[in-house]
């Protein structure tokens, strides 16, 4: 059975920076209240150019080229996102035909921000069949479109970003090692955005309600994910055969300091233990978790060898664990240049496009 390796990564944030002060000129808050409740002292706000597809892109040339690895090897993209360009087609379509990933299948995963590590997983488990080779994973939001900026419970909290893994098969031992995935939907009500899905179509009625805003019950799920945090990461490392003492670092979803703290202790691990980045991004929902593996490996923190567990909560309510010997690039038989392709990939989709039109003129005349 082959091993599934994480062999590229990438990230990318909007450059736009919203800081705790400014969110203070929009609602009744104050910088020192929202680092000393959450952690967080600013995030990157998407432009009005910038979709979870952009930035997924520009967050997956990177992985690829970091992976050495050619988008049309891809067999499968995964992209998990809370904040999708469209209900459909699924964001991981509109990735796959902006990167040029010609042979890979597509689809979006949505478990809210513990998307990343059960797409991470999914991935690994296809590559662990035999059935793919190659995958993609991303996480990937927007989620200040959905956000009221009226609401001082949720709009401190979020930020936009993209982050993404390149997963590759190799006989050689190592890579997700395991991984734990939970939901519990009786807690569905916590954490939600109701309108524009089949229960709530958009109606005036709809954006009047609030509907296509996230609502929060923030002490609900602060409860819920301090209770979980720590359990799940230690229900995956026991399936990987490990405890504790065996972990360098443990890399969490980013949504609030204080729940990190928490988990830290039930784990009996030093902070240290831990990259945390919240400070400077929010909470990016499913990029949480990329975006602060690749700055863990920019810092030198994250080395080859190393066991690190992912963990993380969200919306459903659903959380999940992952443990992973960090292994990097496979070696390099040939140097490819994904950012070329991305280029042709442009080209390529116009001409699709153009085809397309002219069949469905011809295809009209027979009828
Ligand atoms: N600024 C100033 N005061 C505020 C603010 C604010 N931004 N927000 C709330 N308050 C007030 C409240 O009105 C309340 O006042 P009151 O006592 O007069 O009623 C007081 O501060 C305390 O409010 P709490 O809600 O008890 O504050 P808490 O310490 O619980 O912190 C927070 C709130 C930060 C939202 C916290 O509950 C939390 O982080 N929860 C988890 C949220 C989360 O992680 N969500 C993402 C999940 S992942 C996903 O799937 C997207």
């Amino acid at each position: 059975m082959p091993f599934a390796h994480i062999t590229g990564w990438g990230m990318y944030v909007p450059e736009p920076v919203l800081t705790n002060d400014d969110i203070a000129k929009l609602v009744d808050t104050n910088d020192a209240w929202i680092r000393d409740r959450t952690g967080i002292r600013e995030r990157h706000i998407a432009r009005e150019n910038d979709f979870p597809s952009t930035l997924a892109v520009e967050a997956s040339i990177k992985a690829l080229q970091v992976a050495n690895l050619a988008p049309t090897e891809l067999d499968l993209i995964i992209c998990s996102t809370s904040s999708p360009e469209y209900i459909f087609p699924a964001t991981a379509c509109i990735i796959q035909d902006q990167i040029g990933a010609t042979k890979a299948g597509a689809f979006d995963l949505l478990a809210a921000c513990s998307g990343f590590i059960f797409a991470t997983n999914m991935a690994a488990q296809a590559i662990r069949s035999g059935s793919i080779k190659n995958a993609l994973v991303i996480g990937t939001e927007t989620l200040s479109r959905f956000v009221d900026w009226k609401d001082r419970n949720t709009c401190i909290l979020f930020g936009d970003g993209a982050g993404a893994f390149v997963l590759q098969a190799s006989d050689k031992p190592g890579g997700v090692l395991s991984a734990v995935m939970h939901s519990d939907g009786s807690g569905a009500n916590s954490l939600t955005l109701l309108g524009g899905g089949a229960r709530h179509p958009a109606t005036e009625l709809t954006l009047h309600e609030g509907k296509h805003f996230v609502q929060m019950d923030g002490k609900e799920v602060f409860r819920f994910a301090t209770r979980v945090m720590g359990r799940a990461a230690i229900e995956a490392l026991e399936l990987a055969g490990m405890t504790t003492n065996d972990v360098q670092w443990i890399i969490p979803h980013q949504a609030n300091f204080r729940i990190i703290e928490t988990a830290a202790k039930y784990l009996k691990m030093p902070l240290e233990k831990f990259i945390i980045n919240v400070e400077n991004y929010g909470n990016t929902s499913t990029a949480s978790i990329p975006i602060a593996t690749v700055e863990g490996v920019e810092k030198e923190k994250l080395k080859v060898g190393d066991k690190v567990v992912f963990v993380g909560f969200g919306a459903g309510l659903t959380w999940g664990a992952m443990v992973v010997e960090w292994t990097g690039p496979l070696p390099a038989t040939k140097n490819v240049h994904p950012e070329q392709y991305r280029r042709f990939a442009r080209f390529r989709s116009w001409i699709r496009r153009t085809l397309r039109f002219i069949e469905g003129i011809f295809f009209r005349r027979e009828l």
